[in-house]
C-alpha cells in the first residue's frame, strides 16, 4: 500500500454510495422503512435507522463488498456475569431476548437472507456469534447456500472470570467468514494478513483483547467490539473504496474500521441510544491520527506466546 493519500487515489468524497433502499414498500404502499440518522458524504458514511431485514429487502442488490454482522446473541436470559470484577445482570436489552430455537433459527435466516440480496456476486459476510447463535447462523449459511471460508476463533485474553465456578471460563467468540455463494471467487488480502503476523501465514485463531477504555469515551453499548477486530477483518477481505455494510450497527466499531481504513460504509441499527453514541464516534473520525496513511505492523502485547504471535496495523 502507498504512502500517498489513500483518500485521493480511491476518491470517497465523489464517488456516489452504490447501496441505496426503495423508500416505498409494496404491502404498505408508501411507508418508508427507514429514516436517514446520519449522512457524512466526505467520509462515505451513512447511519439508517429501522429494521435491517425490512430495509435490506428493500435495497439494491448486489451493491455491498462486504458485511460484518455483530446479532443480537439471544443471551439475555436473567443470568449474571462479571464486569468490572462485580458480579451484573447478564442482560443486555430488550433487542437480545431469546424468543426460543425455532423463532430465533427463523430470525437468522431471514437476515442472512436479506443480506446475501445485497452482497456482490463476489462479496463476502462475516458474523459473530458465541454457542448461543452461531451454530443456528452456521446451519442458516448451508440452507441458504453461502460458501463457508473460515471460522475465526476470537480469543479474549482479558475476559472476566467465571463466577458460579461451574463452567470454564469463556474467553472466545467465533466469527464465520462466508461467501455469497459456492460461485463467488472472493478478495482475500493474504499478504498483508502474513505481514501483518511476523510473516507467518496468519491462522484462524486471533488474540484481540476486549475494547480499551478509550473506545468507550464517547459512552457505552454492552456488546461493543474492538476496533482492532473489525480493523483485521476490514484489510483482511475489502480493498480501499469497498462498501462495508453492519446491519446490526450498535456503536459502529464497523463503521470506525471501515472509514479508517478509506472504506465506504453504512450501518443499520434500531436504538436511538445507539445510533447517537455511533454518530459522536463517527464524528469523531476527522481526528483519527491513522486517516490516509500507510499501515504499519507492530506487535501487541510485546510479551506473547508462541503460536498467538498475530500484529495488529497501526500508523505512524
Ligand atoms: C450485538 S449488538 C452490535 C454491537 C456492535 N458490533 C458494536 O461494536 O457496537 C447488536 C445491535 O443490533 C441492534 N438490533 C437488534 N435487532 C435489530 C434489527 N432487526 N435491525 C437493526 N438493528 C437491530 C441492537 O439494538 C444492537 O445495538
Amino acid at each position: 500500500m502507498k504512502a500517498t493519500s489513500l483518500k485521493k487515489e480511491s476518491n470517497l468524497s465523489v464517488s456516489p454510495m452504490e447501496f441505496y433502499v426503495s423508500e416505498e414498500t409494496a404491502a404498505c404502499g408508501h411507508k418508508k422503512p427507514f429514516s436517514t440518522y446520519y449522512d457524512n458524504p466526505e467520509h462515505s458514511i451513512k447511519l439508517l435507522k429501522g429494521n435491517c431485514i425490512e430495509i435490506l429487502n428493500q435495497a439494491r442488490k448486489n451493491s455491498v463488498d462486504m458485511i460484518f454482522a455483530d446479532p443480537p446473541y439471544f443471551l439475555s436470559n436473567g443470568g449474571i456475569t462479571c464486569h468490572a470484577g462485580k458480579m451484573v445482570s447478564v442482560n443486555k436489552g430488550k433487542w437480545d431476548k431469546s424468543k426460543g430455537a425455532v423463532e430465533n433459527h427463523k430470525f437468522t435466516l431471514e437476515w442472512l437472507n436479506a443480506c446475501q440480496q445485497v452482497l456482490k456476486p463476489h462479496g463476502t459476510i462475516w458474523v459473530s456469534g458465541t454457542t448461543h447463535i452461531i451454530y443456528s447462523v452456521g446451519y442458516a449459511m448451508q440452507e441458504l447456500g453461502y460458501k463457508i471460508l473460515n471460522d475465526i476463533i476470537w480469543y479474549k485474553r482479558n475476559a472476566p472470570p467465571n463466577l458460579s465456578c461451574r463452567y470454564f471460563t469463556h474467553s472466545t467468540e467465533i466469527v464465520l467468514w462466508a461467501a455469497k455463494n459456492v460461485k463467488s471467487k472472493h478478495y482475500f488480502n493474504y499478504e498483508l494478513m502474513k505481514k501483518m503476523n511476523s510473516g507467518k501465514q496468519m491462522r484462524n485463531v486471533w488474540e484481540i483483547s476486549a475494547p480499551q477504555a478509550e473506545e468507550k469515551k464517547f459512552g457505552k453499548h454492552p456488546t461493543q467490539k474492538p476496533v482492532e477486530l473489525l480493523s483485521r477483518i476490514v484489510l483482511a477481505s475489502t480493498k480501499e473504496g469497498d462498501l462495508v455494510l453492519d446491519p446490526f450497527s450498535g456503536s459502529s466499531t464497523t463503521g470506525i474500521a471501515s472509514a479508517s481504513w478509506n472504506r465506504k460504509f453504512v450501518g443499520i441499527e434500531l436504538e436511538d441510544e445507539y445510533l447517537q453514541l455511533s454518530k459522536k464516534r463517527l464524528e469523531s473520525i476527522s481526528n483519527y491520527p491513522q486517516q490516509n496513511q500507510e499501515p504499519k505492523t507492530h506487535r501487541i502485547p510485546p510479551k506473547r506466546q508462541e503460536g498467538h504471535n498475530a500484529c495488529y496495523p497501526t500508523y505512524a
